[in-house]
């Protein structure tokens, strides 16, 4: 039967069609997204938030060297299960400081969002050169080079100053003076398990 109401006319014409869609997606996008922008709970930093000490910045960086994000999610989700195993769920205002964040997509081994004190700076060493040795059924690969490796202290000054003039992270000019001094004599392994127990240490509700 023929019909000429409009929205025959859309449904027919293809063209029409996908740019009056692309139009709805464009404006529905925006709604959902822009309010992000100016809510404090997404854009502040959750009480007790600090930027990355210079140890702990050089862990995160050395995390994301050896790919740990492949099997680790940083990112707890607002299900029982979820919070039972993990503890509280992740919120927008924890990762301020993380350039970029470390989310993750893939959980071969547990989500790291709230390791920070779970276990000892001991545990952590023996786990990282070889996790059999605490964890007798891993699969997690050994890093027994961490070890070996003097951390270098070549490039932490331009990456804080990086952080604060671009970024607006709230480091000193004395922090970022004593940088070099706090890395010092430590090791690539120090500085992941520093790195490793200040993780999600700002909401703590874990039983
Ligand atoms: C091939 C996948 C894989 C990679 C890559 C990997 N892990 Fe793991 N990780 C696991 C698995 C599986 C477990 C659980 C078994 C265990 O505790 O060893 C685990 C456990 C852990 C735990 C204990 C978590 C808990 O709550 O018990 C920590 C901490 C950890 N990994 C840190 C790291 C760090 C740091 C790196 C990078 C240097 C890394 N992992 C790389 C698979 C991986």
């Amino acid at each position: 039967m023929a019909s000429n109401n409009s929205h025959e006319k859309v449904e027919t014409n293809i063209g029409l069609l996908i740019i009056l869609v692309i139009l709805v997606v464009s404006v529905g996008g925006l709604v959902q997204i822009v309010p992000l922008f100016f809510m404090n709970s997404t854009t502040q930093p959750v009480e007790g938030l600090k930027p990355y000490e210079a140890l702990r910045l050089e862990g995160r960086d050395i995390y994301v060297r050896e790919g740990c994000y492949v099997c680790h999610s940083q990112m707890i989700r607002p299900f029982r299960a979820e919070t039972e195993r993990y503890g509280h769920y992740s919120v927008a205002g924890e990762y301020v400081y993380d350039r970029p964040f470390q989310w993750g997509s893939k959980r071969t081994g547990p989500d790291l969002q709230r390791v920070g004190g779970r276990y000892s700076d001991e545990w952590h060493r023996v786990h990282l050169i070889n996790p059999r040795d605490v964890v007798p059924e891993s699969i997690m690969p050994g890093y027994p080079w961490l070890a070996e490796t003097p951390l270098s202290t070549d490039l932490i000054q331009t990456k804080m100053r990086t952080l604060k003039e671009q970024l607006g992270h709230p480091y000193s000019d004395q922090e970022i003076e004593d940088a070099p001094k706090a890395l010092e004599g430590k090791t690539e392994l120090d500085a992941v398990i520093a790195y490793l127990q200040g993780l999600g240490t700002q909401i703590k509700t874990r039983r």
